[in-house]
């Protein structure tokens, strides 16, 4: 479904990302952890071409990219097969939830007024929020925001959804609503990559954990082999650091 060969990208001649090779498979949940500065951001950003790889593949529901050579309309192809979610959820300030969900479908998607809405609804039900479909995103609560910006992703029918720490902005008791309406969307099969720090969710939820460090994938494998197992030395620090900080 998602397959990344010996993708490279660099800033001002420094390697950010260093010969990445991973494949998600359709209805799996990629988490991506490592320490920061990592290149965990970076990755989700070259696969909707936020940011332009040096080199590398990719190849995207069924269509294969050499990024060294992508034309714009084929760049504009694959941004279209993904949807990103944020850590600060970017909502249009002067939109309601619904019309936020919306916009895309009718911009880009080009679908009627009508169909944009229907969709809208029901994305924002799966996430709880029929009852704020009319609210502003400043009358909505950080975890509510969250939930309008999974809908609008959802909305979009994108082969992949890309999570970039999406609870890291919320106070903590706005954390799990968050964490539920994303189990919601892997229950229904979306192919999800996900960048967080919430270890045990990241276990619960993943089929597979991927762990980067310096630009580089150290290490991956099932939650079960990369929590309890792993006898990678990089691995084991990290996790004990993050343990530490969190107990
Ligand atoms: N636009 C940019 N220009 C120059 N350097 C950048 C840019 N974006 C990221 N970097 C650098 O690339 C490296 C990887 O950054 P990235 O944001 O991908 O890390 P991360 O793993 O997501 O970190 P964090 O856990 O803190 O979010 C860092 O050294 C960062 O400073
Ligand atoms: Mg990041």
């Amino acid at each position: 479904m998602l397959s990344l060969r010996n993708l490279k990208l660099s800033f001002d001649g420094s390697q950010v990302l260093d010969d990445i090779n991973l494949d998600v498979k359709k209805g799996e949940v990629v988490t991506l952890i490592g320490p920061s500065g990592t290149g965990k951001t970076s990755l989700l950003r070259c696969i909707n071409l936020l940011e332009r790889p040096d080199s590398g593949f990719i190849s995207l529901g069924g269509l294969d990219y050499d990024y060294s050579r992508i034309s714009k309309k084929e760049a504009l192809n694959l941004r279209r097969k993904t949807a990103m979610v944020f850590q600060q959820y970017n909502l249009f300030k002067n939109k309601t939830a619904i019309e936020n969900v919306m916009d895309a479908q009718m911009v880009v998607q080009k679908k009627s007024r009508k169909e944009a809405y229907e969709k809208s609804m029901q994305e924002l039900k799966r996430v709880g929020l029929e009852a704020k479909v009319d609210a502003y995103p400043s009358q909505l609560s950080g975890g509510q925001q969250q939930r309008v910006s999974i809908a609008r992703a959802l909305a979009v029918e994108p082969e992949v959804i890309l999570f970039d720490e999406p609870t890291s902005a919320l106070d903590p008791e706005l954390v799990g609503e968050v964490l539920k309406s994303i189990e919601e969307v892997a229950k229904s099969g979306m192919t999800i990559m996900l960048v967080t720090h919430e270890m045990s969710f990241a276990r619960d939820i993943s089929d597979k954990i991927v762990f980067m460090d310096k630009g580089r994938i150290a290490e991956s494998g099932t939650p079960e082999e990369i929590f309890s197992q792993s006898t990678n030395t990089r691995t084991q620090q990290f996790l004990n650091k993050f343990y530490t900080a969190v107990h």
